[in-house]
């Protein structure tokens, strides 16, 4: 084998030797597996947090909601309800599979669309398959008589806040 043969294994780049070619291809893999390694650290090193929205909002006043009054809060997913002389909150989410339900104004009821449970106004299961009532969530009144809501708050039923 020629000297030439050696050093030139491409014979269209003159005065690179296979030992430097390959020297070559080896420094371009350790740079791309370096640059890969940095790149899953980093991903790994950066928080991973779900910003969610906060739990406790604004329902506006008490004499916002007449008797039987359903409104639906979609970035909480929660309904503010005029009732039983006061004001509640229920989730919106199906104890069944946690879907979000509707209101069916027509109905007067909460509906899942999902697989067909129903609830009363109060939360109830009208009929299933959801296993639980809808949960109460925390209403107070600030001292200007606004209404609050902590979805974070679950209430035994029947607490209705008064304003
Ligand atoms: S998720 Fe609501 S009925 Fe299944």
């Amino acid at each position: 084998m020629s000297e030439e043969s050696e050093r030139s294994p491409n014979p269209g780049a003159p005065g690179t030797s296979r030992r430097d070619f390959l020297t070559q291809i080896g420094g371009g893999a350790c740079a791309v597996a370096g640059v890969g390694s940095l790149v899953v650290t980093l991903d790994y090193l950066k928080p991973k947090v779900l910003f969610e929205p906060p739990t406790v909002f604004r329902a506006g006043s008490a004499v916002d909601y007449p008797e039987g009054t359903v409104r639906f809060n979609r970035e909480q997913r929660a309904y503010v309800i005029g009732g039983g002389g006061g004001v509640f909150a229920l989730s919106a989410v199906c104890t069944h599979l946690g879907c979000i339900t509707r209101y069916l104004s027509d109905e007067k009821a909460i509906a899942c669309p999902c697989h067909g449970s129903r609830f009363d106004l109060e939360g109830n299961v009208v009929h299933g398959p959801a296993p639980r009532p809808l949960p109460w969530l925390e209403v107070t009144a600030d001292a200007a008589g606004n209404l609050v809501v902590d979805s974070s708050i679950i209430i035994p039923h029947g607490k209705v806040t008064r304003a």
